[in-house]
């Protein structure tokens, strides 16, 4: 999702920053050492998210705007608003908007998307124990705007679903952010998401209507998009049977710990010869040994054996 902040979240300024207001814009606050460190140690135990301290600075302007928004006067009472106010869970949405960046586009790895359906869905519904498998469930975990999982859809329409007409492709996609998975549900997207799209999906599967790509109802059908934090041990336990995992470009905000912790709850979310991908500049080196490193073309693969 193209964002307004270098690349940064995606609408961390809506609703205002004091100006909006009519009354004049007030100096903004500094995070002093003690209170980064805070902030550092609260976002981490909620997300698994690690500010390094070279992003100090921009933690402190993210957190302005909720800070001016909510028309408060410290950071200090930001973290209270949070942490006590009532109307808590509503604002821990927008402030995990304003923590998490949510770059993403279609086709973004077509490698992988190639591997899939070139080699994983045949592979898997090839086993002489998956004869009579119905369902293969796919997982776009930090899915953002749903860019991942519906080009995961698109190339399971044209080229799969013809071959295994009795099989239902159960699509899941699941952000921490609640704005994006909004998003992700409308499908109506614009041009930079849309850029990296061969033309010939392109033409097939949207609509161009005024500047904005509409989704074909039919691939939007078969995705579904929730709220899940990848931190949240519980939720992550529900996360069961999946044939083929997508964690990309997430794990390079956390640090090694939630890293191991994070993908440990993955690989138990996986079919026994399932796989898992991760972002071309992530590895899972150091954070587990559990899975065997598969090769495909252009692109790396972690099976589950
Ligand atoms: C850069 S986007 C990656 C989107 C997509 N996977 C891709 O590769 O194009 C990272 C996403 O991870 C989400 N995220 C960050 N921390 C998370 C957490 N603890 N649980 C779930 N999602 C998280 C962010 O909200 C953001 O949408």
């Amino acid at each position: 999702m193209e964002n307004r902040f270098g690349g940064f979240g995606n609408k961390a300024g809506v609703g205002g920053s004091g100006i909006n207001f009519g009354f004049a814009k007030k100096e903004n606050l500094q995070l002093t050492n003690i209170e980064f460190s805070e902030w550092r140690d609260f976002i981490y135990n909620l997300t698994g998210i690690y500010f390094q301290e070279n992003k100090k600075y921009l933690l402190e302007n993210r957190l302005q705007k909720r800070v001016d928004f909510l028309r408060l006067d410290s950071f200090k009472k930001y973290m209270d608003f949070l942490k006590f106010n009532p109307a808590k869970s509503k604002e821990l949405s927008e402030f995990y908007e304003v923590i998490t960046i949510n770059e993403t586009f279609f086709f973004r790895n077509q490698p992988q998307l190639d591997a899939l359906v070139g080699t994983i869905i045949p592979e898997i519904m090839n086993k002489p124990e998956n004869r009579m498998k119905r369902k293969f469930k796919i997982w776009s975990a930090a899915s953002s705007s749903g860019e991942e999982a519906y080009s995961v859809a698109m190339m399971i329409d044209d080229l799969i679903k013809p071959k295994y007409p009795n099989v239902t492709f159960e699509i899941i996609g699941t952000d921490i952010n609640y704005a994006v998975v909004e998003t992700a549900r409308k499908a109506i997207y614009k041009e930079y998401s849309i850029r990296n799209t061969p033309p010939y999906y392109l033409k097939k599967y949207f609509k161009s209507d005024n500047g904005t790509y509409i989704l074909d109802n039919k691939i939007k059908s078969m995705s579904n998009f929730s709220i899940l934090n990848l931190y949240d041990d519980n939720a992550m336990r529900k996360m069961t049977e999946f044939d083929v995992i997508y964690c990309a470009n997430v794990l390079i905000y956390f640090d090694q710990q939630s890293k191991i912790k994070v993908v440990n709850h993955l690989y138990n979310s996986l079919n026994r010869g399932g796989y898992l991908f991760i972002g071309y500049s992530e590895t899972l080196h150091g954070i587990s040994k559990a899975f065997k490193l598969t090769s495909f073309p252009k692109t790396i693969g972690y099976n589950k054996e």
